[in-house]
């Protein structure tokens, strides 16, 4: 059978995910060709012709991201900061808007020795082991509410611990509880969470409605119940100097910081916009 360009199964593929609405066409239709040849992205210039199957192989992923199952359902993980976790049905899959989030915790542990860090609503796990791999000496302590989602982050942890990274504690618990973690009252240097946020009834793509669980995305009052939640615990968790990162809706620029401020133990609240430029997590400081 005759080899093809590759160059041209990979136009092909991005007029067919344009077609169907997909958001990055390109980028997704050159994953996913990386993905069946098992090499980088960037690699991917470096094969001109591939075989048939490989085509085939393609054309198929290709069909069912074309009907929106996400790019990472296919592909099996996603990454944050300097990991790749493995995500599939169950899990929320993590996104590039954590990524600043995840760089500002891990600049305020600088310096710090045997770091507590807390990650609340923790899904995959892949906050609290971006945390673990960039600062190996932090002890981690990460919970969800979901038991599908503890299972994808038991796997992850695993995996992480297996690659060489400092095994983070995994627990099943609700933010909402106000005695969750309350053995680390007033010692923990960091609190991160991506809490479920997406006021109910707000319009979103296929691969969200149809792919992330309910829970993991939609919240009461107006998308700030559990964030609420995640400010008081974070505020009875931090130890005086801490540091806490909530990740937040775009449209709540002004209301998550509002919830923040609303704590008088906590000072110096800041909102920072994500990689788009849109306002997307809140910091603040334990006095
Ligand atoms: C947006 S996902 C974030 C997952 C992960 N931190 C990330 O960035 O990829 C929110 C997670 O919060 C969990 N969750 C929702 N309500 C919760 C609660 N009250 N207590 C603990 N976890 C909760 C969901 O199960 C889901 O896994």
């Amino acid at each position: 059978m005759k080899r093809q360009p590759l160059r041209l199964a990979i136009l092909e593929a991005t007029r067919i995910l344009d077609e169907a609405g997909v958001a990055s066409p390109r980028t997704d239709a050159e994953l996913l060709a990386a993905h069946v040849l098992g090499v980088e992205r960037g690699r991917l210039p470096l094969i001109p012709l591939v075989d048939p199957p490989v085509v085939e192989a393609i054309g198929q992923l290709v069909s069912q991201r074309a009907k929106r199952v996400p790019l990472q359902h296919l592909t099996g993980w996603a990454a944050l900061g300097d990991i790749t976790v493995n995500v599939g049905p169950g899990v929320f899959i993590p996104r590039p808007e954590t990524e600043l989030l995840l760089e500002w915790g891990v600049q305020l542990l600088k310096g710090r020795e045997y770091p507590v860090v807390v990650d609340l609503c923790t899904g995959s796990g892949a906050l609290a082991l971006a945390i673990a791999h960039a600062v190996p000496d932090a002890v981690v302590y990460a919970v969800d509410i979901d038991a599908n989602a503890l299972a994808w982050a038991r796997h992850n942890a695993d995996a992480r611990a297996a690659a060489g990274d400092t095994p983070i504690r995994l627990y099943s618990g609700d933010v909402g509880d106000g005695t969750i973690f309350a053995e680390l009252d007033g010692l923990v240097d960091l609190v991160v969470c991506n809490p479920p946020y997406v006021p109910p009834g707000g319009e979103l793509p296929p691969e969200v409605i149809d792919y992330d669980p309910a829970q993991a995305v939609f919240a009461a009052e107006a998308g700030l119940a559990v964030i609420r939640q995640a400010v008081a615990t974070a505020a009875r968790l931090l130890k005086p100097g801490g540091g806490m990162a909530i990740e937040h809706d775009d449209s709540h620029g002004a209301a998550a910081p509002a919830v923040v401020a609303s704590r008088k133990v906590l000072t110096d609240v800041r909102d920072h916009k994500d990689l788009a430029g849109r306002p997307r997590f809140v910091t603040a400081r334990r006095t």
